[in-house]
């Protein structure tokens, strides 16, 4: 039998610890970390994170602005908005929910917002200073994966991790993050040919693909830890992962649940991050002020 990894309980981890950094930082600045969430249309998907998003800054006592704009906002009023954001000395952090309607150019959206305030860590700058290893922000789901990692005491270092799927969000920088800690990375996508044979060598297999069932327990190899980033609808409508749960966890040594594992910690890691935006905003406005003197 695997243990779960419960990202509800390492998530309430990282919000308590948060929660205290927040009464210090607001008690030493005199205000509290901001975080200003953009959700253009009413996709249902986006409108339960930019809730849960919302809701978490609310509970370790962030202040926390959504903009919630009609579907058929130009892409001019949504840089105005962006715009006025990124001059907000109050603003420290801003997060645009993704997707955006058809109509909206997600890249020039993305490279609007300054880097500095840029939680989500889409703008290139960013991207480029994960890859560096040199970074301030990564994206929030790899980084909850890492969290769960180290809080299970499970080191990548060394170890044969293979990533499935390849997107900007998810794929991607969670090969870099595992990478960074050392281990040895292999990154299937829907193009790869003989994707078994390759999952089946991982120590750690992360699957990002985003369909019920699609990790079978043939792929998996004994005593692996599993982590499922999907959240998908089965059959009957009910929130599931990538992984063939009830065939794969017998294998493993550690697994997360579909809901209750990745998810959770995917809202809480946009919370440390936040706080680190703001001590660095107010950092550099000090060093502003110093400046004029
Ligand atoms: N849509 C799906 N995941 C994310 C995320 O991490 N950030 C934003 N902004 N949009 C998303």
């Amino acid at each position: 039998m695997a243990v779960l990894m419960d990202g509800k309980a390492v998530s309430a981890a990282v919000r308590g610890r948060i929660r205290l950094d927040c009464e210090a930082f607001t008690k030493k600045f005199g205000r509290a970390p901001g975080l200003s969430v953009i959700l253009v249309g009413n996709d249902p998907a986006s409108c339960v994170y930019v809730r849960n998003k919302k809701r978490a800054c609310e509970e370790v006592g962030f202040s926390s602005s959504v903009y919630e704009l009609p579907g058929n906002t130009t892409q001019e009023e949504l840089l105005l908005l962006i715009d006025r954001l990124n001059r907000d000395p109050a603003v420290d952090g801003i997060l645009v929910q993704l997707p955006l309607p058809a109509h909206l150019d997600e890249k020039a959206v993305t490279l609007a917002i300054r880097p500095e305030k840029d939680v989500d860590a889409f703008h290139p700058i960013n991207v480029g200073a994960v890859c560096a290893g040199e970074y301030t922000f990564v994206p929030c789901t790899p980084a909850g994966v890492m969290e769960l990692l180290a809080y299970y005491g499970i080191d990548p270092a060394g170890k044969d991790c293979v990533v499935i799927g390849r997107s900007n969000i998810v794929g991607k920088p969670q090969a870099l993050l595992l990478l960074e800690k050392n281990a040895t990375v292999t990154v299937c996508h829907s193009r790869t040919v003989g994707l078994a044979e390759h999952t089946r060598r991982a120590d750690i297999l992360v699957s990002a693909v985003g369909k019920a069932g699609f990790v079978r327990a043939d792929m998996v190899k004994p005593g692996a830890v599993v982590i499922d980033v999907g959240m998908n609808r089965n059959a009957e409508g009910k929130l599931c992962g990538d992984v063939d749960f009830p065939a794969v966890e017998p294998l493993c040594s550690y697994i997360t649940p579909v809901p209750g594992g990745v998810g959770p910690m995917t809202i809480t890691m946009l919370l440390p991050k936040t706080l680190t935006a703001a001590e660095k905003n107010l950092a550099n406005q000090e060093k502003a002020i110093d400046n004029t003197y």
